[in-house]
C-alpha cells in the first residue's frame, strides 16, 4: 500500500526532520515493512520543501537501514529479508540431494569426546581464546600466511564474515563477492545492508577483470572461497591466485577475506589470495564441515588491526566463543584417529563425488571432475527452475542454481547437487531421471 499523499502524516522542513518523521510512522505501525514512501517530487510539494531535501531524508533512511530503494519503483520500508541458507527439511518419499550437509557418518563422535575433554570451565576476565587451540592455529597458519597475524575464534564462518565486514565496513558500502555465492555471504550482504558487487567464478577461481572492475568501482572488501567452492566446487590454482594478488596490489586498503571453509578435508591445495601489501586481510577456516556444523567454531586468522577489532565487537556481545567449543575443537584436531578420519573423510568426499560426475557423464552430461567440497555443479543450458521441479515431483530434491546468484539479475542456470552421502545406485538413478528431462 503506497502512502497517501494528502494523508501522509510526514512531517518536517530539514531532510533529518523528514527522515525522523517516517522513522516515527515505522515505529508507530502506521507505515509498515514493504510499504511505499511517497514520491520525492509529491513530498517535496507536500512539505513545502526541495525535491533534494526529501531526496536526502530518503538516503538517511535507507543508510538506518530503515528503507530501500527499488530504483525507479522508489523508496520502500524495509522488511525482515527472508533468506536462504543450507540444509533442508526432508520430504517423505524423497532423495534429498540438495542439504550442502556433510555426512554425518564421517564426523567424529562429539558426544564421546566431550567426555575425554580436558576443559576446566573459566570465568569472566578469561583470554577469549583458548591457549591450546591459539597455539595450534598459530602452528597451522604461520607457514600460509608468513606475517604478523592475530588469531581470533567466532562462532563459525558465517559469524566470521559478518563480524569482519560489520568491523570496517558501514551499510551502503559495496562487497565484492563470488558469482555464482555461497548463500550465507548473500544472506550476510543483506541483513546489514552492503551491496553486492558480483564477480565471476570459472574453473580456476574468482576471474581477475571481474575483480579489477569491481575494485576500481570502490568495493571496500571481497570474500572469496580459495577452495571448493560452494556452490561451484572450483579451486583457485596457482597461478590465478597470483594474477588476483597483482590486481589487488593496487587496492591495498580494501578488505580481503579468504572463507576456507573445507580446509582439513580439502583435496586442493591452499593459494593465498591476500597479497604482501594488502593491510587489512582474514583467513577463516571454520570447523563446520569436518567436526560438524555444531560446533560453530572457526579460526580466522587476520593482521593485528582486524583481529583487534573482531576482538572487541566480541567483547561487546558474545564476549566469546565457549572454553568448551574451544577446548573439544582442538583436542579433536590434534587426535591422531581424527586426523585419520579427516584424511578418509576428504577420500570419501573425493570418490562420491566422481560416483555422481561419473553416472552423469554416463549419460552425457557432462561437468569438470576437478571439483572440490561436498556438491556437485551441474550447469544446463536451458531454465533450470523447470528442471527442478520435474526432478521433484520424480522424488529428487536439489539446489536450483538460480539461488546462488550474487544478486538477483544474474540467476545461474545449473544445478547444486549435494553428493556428501550419495551411492552408486542413486548416483545412477538420478542421473538416468535428470537425463530423460533434459531430453524431453
Ligand atoms: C563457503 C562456505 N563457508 C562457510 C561455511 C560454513 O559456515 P559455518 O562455519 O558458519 O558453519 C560453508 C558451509 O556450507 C560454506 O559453504
Amino acid at each position: 500500500m503506497a502512502i497517501d499523499q494528502v494523508t501522509s502524516g510526514i512531517e518536517g522542513g530539514t531532510a533529518g526532520e523528514i527522515s525522523e518523521s517516517i522513522r516515527n510512522l515505522v515505529g508507530a505501525g502506521m507505515l509498515c515493512p514493504g510499504d511505499s514512501v511517497p514520491p520525492i517530487r509529491e513530498l517535496a510539494s507536500e512539505l513545502g520543501v526541495h525535491r533534494n531535501t526529501v531526496a536526502a531524508a530518503y538516503r538517511l533512511l535507507v543508510a538506518a537501514g530503515v528503507a530501500e530503494t527499488r530504483g525507479r519503483r522508489g523508496t520502500f520500508v524495509r522488511a525482515i529479508p527472508s533468506l536462504e541458507g543450507e540444509g533442508s527439511i526432508a520430504l517423505a518419499g524423497h532423495v534429498d540431494l540438495s542439504s550442502g550437509n556433510p555426512d554425518p557418518e564421517l564426523l567424529p563422535d562429539l558426544g564421546a569426546a566431550l567426555g575425554r575433554t580436558s576443559y576446566s570451565a573459566p570465568l569472566y576476565g578469561t583470554a577469549a581464546t583458548d591457549p591450546q587451540l591459539e597455539q595450534w592455529a598459530r602452528a597451522s597458519i604461520e607457514p600460509e600466511v608468513r606475517r604478523p597475524f592475530a588469531i581470533t575464534i567466532t562462532n563459525g564462518a558465517v559469524d566470521a564474515v559478518e563480524r569482519l565486514l560489520t568491523a570496517h565496513l558501514t551499510r551502503g558500502d559495496a562487497v565484492a563477492i563470488e558469482d555464482p555465492c555461497f548463500l550465507a555471504s548473500v544472506g550476510t550482504l543483506r541483513v546489514n545492508g552492503f551491496r553486492a558487487v558480483p564477480v565471476r567464478v570459472d574453473a580456476e577461481g574468482i576471474t581477475p577483470d571481474d575483480l579489477h572492475r569491481a575494485l576500481s568501482s570502490g568495493v571496500r572488501a571481497v570474500v572469496c572461497t580459495p577452495r571448493a567452492h560452494n556452490p561451484t566446487g572450483n579451486s583457485l590454482t596457482a597461478e590465478r591466485a597470483e594474477a588476483l594478488g597483482a590486481v589487488l596490489a593496487d587496492f591495498p586498503h580494501v578488505l580481503v577475506i579468504e572463507d576456507d571453509h573445507f580446509s582439513a578435508i580439502s583435496s586442493k591445495p591452499y593459494h593465498r589470495l591476500a597479497p604482501a601489501s594488502t593491510t587489512r586481510w582474514a583467513l577463516v577456516r571454520s570447523v563446520s564441515k569436518f567436526l560438524g556444523p555444531d560446533l560453530r567454531v572457526a579460526i580466522v586468522a587476520s593482521d593485528v588491526d582486524t583481529g583487534a577489532r573482531l576482538s572487541t565487537r566480541l567483547r561487546a556481545g558474545a564476549n566469546w566463543v565457549s572454553h568448551l567449543q574451544q577446548r573439544l575443537t582442538s583436542d579433536l584436531l590434534g587426535d591422531p584417529d581424527v586426523i585419520d578420519q579427516l584424511a578418509e573423510a576428504r577420500r570419501t568426499y573425493g570418490h562420491r563425488r566422481t560416483t555422481l560426475t561419473g553416472a552423469l557423464s554416463a549419460r552425457n552430461i557432462h561437468v569438470p571432475d576437478s571439483m572440490d567440497g561436498l556438491n556437485v555443479w551441474v550447469p544446463l543450458e536451458r531454465d533450470s527452475t523447470p528442471v527442478v521441479d520435474r526432478l521433484a515431483s520424480q522424488g529428487w530434491l536439489v539446489r536450483d542454481g538460480a539461488q546462488f546468484a550474487a544478486t538477483p539479475d544474474r540467476p545461474h542456470n545449473a544445478l547444486r547437487v549435494t553428493a556428501s552421502t550419495i551411492t552408486t545406485d542413486r548416483a545412477r538413478r538420478f542421473s538416468a531421471a535428470l537425463a530423460k528431462i533434459l531430453a524431453g
